[in-house]
């Protein structure tokens, strides 16, 4: 019988299966070496993952020795290894995690008919052969065998039940039922996981994989946990295939946040979230959006005057996570032409000069809003120089 953990607040746990060292690597921009992806591991192992899946092993060397120098590593993780439901596949995987204490074997196989008719060229009842054949030999080797439906959201509903009760009978432990294309919106993926997940019962944990083609992929992930969903497959700032995969800190802030509507548990130490998307920058060519959701540049900025005037007074005004909790060293106040002069002296006073009159105040303002109107934002040096100005003048009227 396989449940989902109860948590001491008798939360259920959510498990979190991250996939930025597979799903996300394969994306343009994204590929790491096996160094780089160590290195990555050792922050994902930081920031509590339950599952980390390493690669796919049978597509590169590369991949198979990533899996395999990160089964070594961390020993005490749970580490996967992806394989297409055939016999070499599978080996393959099983091969590149001989070492780990911890091995899961992840096996897939499209099932929609779409997949089937132009990608496989397969009947319905050949699929389900191969999928529950691959299951049975991954569980020669590794008692933890996921099972992944390949475009399962455009998948028949009663095809997809029969192949999920076939790969649990063949000793598969987790279904999972991608929204490969990004196709589904949460109602619909909702009624398609409650469905699976009633059939399954405890025997077995149901997960999900969503991609963003439609910007669905946390909100489709989170309607499926509300509808029984135990384990959510995601990555680093959302990278992945296409516009990419539900993002890891966004699904687990949301639960984490809004615990009244996600009444479930994470193992995610959310301090680790901003140093593990900055790590990731680091490493592939690109970073988060500025305006990203937690880990963008501009996720805890305040820049209009109204918003700096209330979040200085309280900043639960305006600010509805703490941006410790997410690693963040300290909210930031960009000061632009919509900031007000609140923010501006507040500012002026961490430069070190909170001796300032109320008029020489007055007149940093007046350079600040004349400056604004062609500027982006300031330094700190060119705040300096108006503080500077208006000091000198002062002087020059008192003399
Ligand atoms: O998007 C997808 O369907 C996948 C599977 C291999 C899980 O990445
Ligand atoms: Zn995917």
């Amino acid at each position: 019988m396989i449940e989902a953990q109860k948590q001491p607040s008798n939360q259920p746990r959510v498990y979190i299966f991250d996939t930025t060292l597979r799903d996300g690597e394969q994306s343009p921009g994204c590929s790491m070496t096996v160094p780089e992806k160590l290195r990555m591991a050792a922050k994902l192992v930081e920031l509590g993952v339950d599952i980390m899946e390493a690669g796919f092993p049978i597509a590169s060397e590369g991949d198979f020795q990533a899996v395999r120098k990160v089964s070594e590593e961390f020993p005490w993780v749970q580490v996967a290894a992806l394989a297409r439901s055939t016999k070499m596949d599978v080996e393959r995987a099983a091969a590149a995690l001989e070492k780990a204490k911890r091995p899961r074997i992840h096996t897939f196989i499209a099932t929609s008919d779409i997949h089937l008719q132009y990608k496989l060229k397969k009947s319905r009842e050949q699929v389900l052969e191969d999928a529950v054949r691959s299951v049975e030999l991954a569980r020669k080797y590794v008692d933890d065998v996921e099972f992944s439906a390949e475009d399962a959201t455009r998948t028949d509903i009663d095809y997809l039940e029969q192949i999920s009760l076939a790969v649990v009978a063949a000793g598969a432990r987790t279904v999972n039922l991608p929204d490969t294309v990004g196709f589904s919106v949460p109602e619909d993926y909702a009624e398609r996981i409650g469905r699976i997940v009633r059939l399954l019962g405890d025997s077995a944990i149901v997960s999900v994989h969503c991609h963003d083609d439609l910007g669905l992929a946390v909100a489709n992930s989170l309607a499926a946990v509300k509808a029984g969903a135990r384990q959510i497959e995601c990555t680093i700032n959302g990278i992945g295939e296409r516009a990419g995969n539900c993002a890891l800190e966004e699904v687990v802030m949301i639960m984490k946040t809004r615990n009244d509507y996600y009444p479930c548990e994470t193992k995610i130490v959310t301090e680790h979230l901003y140093p593990a998307s900055q790590m990731l920058t680091g490493i592939i060519t690109f970073g988060p959006q500025p305006n990203k959701a937690i880990v963008g540049a501009n996720a805890f900025a305040h820049e209009a005057g109204i918003h700096q005037d209330g979040y200085l007074k309280n900043k639960s005004t305006y600010e509805i996570i703490d941006p410790k909790s997410v690693g963040v060293p300290e909210g930031k106040l960009i000061l632009g032409k919509h900031s007000g002069r609140h923010a501006l002296k507040k500012r002026v006073e961490e430069l070190g000069f909170a001796e300032l009159t109320p008029e020489q105040l007055d007149m940093v303002y007046q350079c600040f809003t004349n400056a604004a109107d062609n500027k982006k934002g300031f330094t700190n040096e060119e705040i300096t120089e108006f503080i500077e100005a208006a000091r000198e003048s002062t002087a020059e009227k008192v003399t």
